[in-house]
């Protein structure tokens, strides 16, 4: 590859894929509100505005455009469903024109919670259902990849997961650094998630970028768990105490938006291609 802009570059992931090996020579990254030291060049930019959108692509001209850059917390997108919208939907629609006028192609990272609760686990042709306006709003987004032709791919992950890191933001870090500092830690145990192992999210993209594969792939682990199964499960991954973790119910989060009690997706059209998602459980 010659030329990549990740949008989003200040977060989760978009750090994460400046840094990745298969970005190649000329990475461009954009923050919104926290400016990131890389090696890379960096430029501000809120996707809500149209005109700036353009102007960076322009400027950048790049042969892919990794739009990873969202209103993230499923909680403020349901507090506040214009920020959600212009945010997730909006700003994807002015990224996908941006990207459309220089020739870029798109690669959107989008969430199981474009699905509800109708089936267990959702394949990448199931027709999308979401129940919060979180999952509304990047279907939206998704929308306007799609809307785009030929030019997008839509990767959607789950619950993002670090399995042998303890300095990210990522929930599996988190974990990790609590039940190291020997503190108890209390996760959901009636929602069943398939978490994205970090390492995943980042090399699948790559591949399907490399691949230019166009379309919808999900890029999740094939083991089904809750957030205690998995905090156990870290836990006993670097020798540290499983019954430090407590399950408790989705219902004493105090959560507002609704939430599918199964937040699966399977990943089986990136198996037909080879390419075999990180399996968590080791027992
Ligand atoms: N992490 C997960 O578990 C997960 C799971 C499924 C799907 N995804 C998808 O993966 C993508 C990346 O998620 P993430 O976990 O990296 O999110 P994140 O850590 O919350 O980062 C969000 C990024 O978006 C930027 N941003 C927010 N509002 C913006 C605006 N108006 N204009 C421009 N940039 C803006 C933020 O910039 P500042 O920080 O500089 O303000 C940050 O760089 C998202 O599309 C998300 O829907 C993530």
């Amino acid at each position: 590859m010659t030329s990549l802009l990740v949008t989003g570059a200040s977060g989760l992931l978009g750090r994460r894929l400046l840094d990745a090996e298969w970005s190649g020579d000329r990475v461009v990254g954009t923050y919104y509100s926290t400016p990131i030291e890389s090696g890379h060049e960096t430029v501000r930019l809120d996707v809500r505005d149209a005109e700036a959108v353009e102007r960076v692509v322009k400027r950048v001209d790049p042969d892919v455009v990794v739009h990873s850059a969202a209103a993230t917390s499923v909680e403020a997108c349901e507090d506040d469903p214009e920020l959600a919208h212009e945010t997730n939907a909006l700003g994807t629609k002015h990224v996908v024109d941006a990207a459309t006028a220089v020739g870029a192609r798109v690669v959107y990272p989008s969430t199981a919670y474009v699905f509800g609760d109708d089936e267990p686990v959702h394949a990448e042709d199931d027709e999308p259902a979401p129940i919060n306006r979180y999952g509304r709003s990047k279907l939206d987004g998704e929308r306007y990849v799609r809307a785009a032709g030929s030019a997008g791919t839509i990767v959607r992950f789950c619950v993002v997961v670090s399995l042998d890191r303890a300095d990210s933001p990522d929930f599996g870090s988190w974990v990790r650094r609590q039940l190291e500092a020997g503190e108890r830690v209390r996760l959901i145990d009636d929602q069943e998630i398939t978490p994205t192992v970090f390492s995943d999210a980042v090399d699948a993209l790559g591949y399907l970028v490399e691949r230019e594969e166009r379309g919808v792939f999900h890029v999740t682990s094939p083991d089904r768990m809750t957030r205690y199964e998995l905090g156990r499960e870290i836990a006993r991954r670097h020798g540290l105490d499983p019954d430090l973790v407590e399950a408790i119910p989705m219902a004493e989060m105090g959560w507002g938006a609704p939430r599918p009690r199964h937040l699966c997706l399977g990943s089986e059209k990136l198996r037909q291609r080879g390419y075999e998602p990180v399996r968590i459980r080791t027992e």
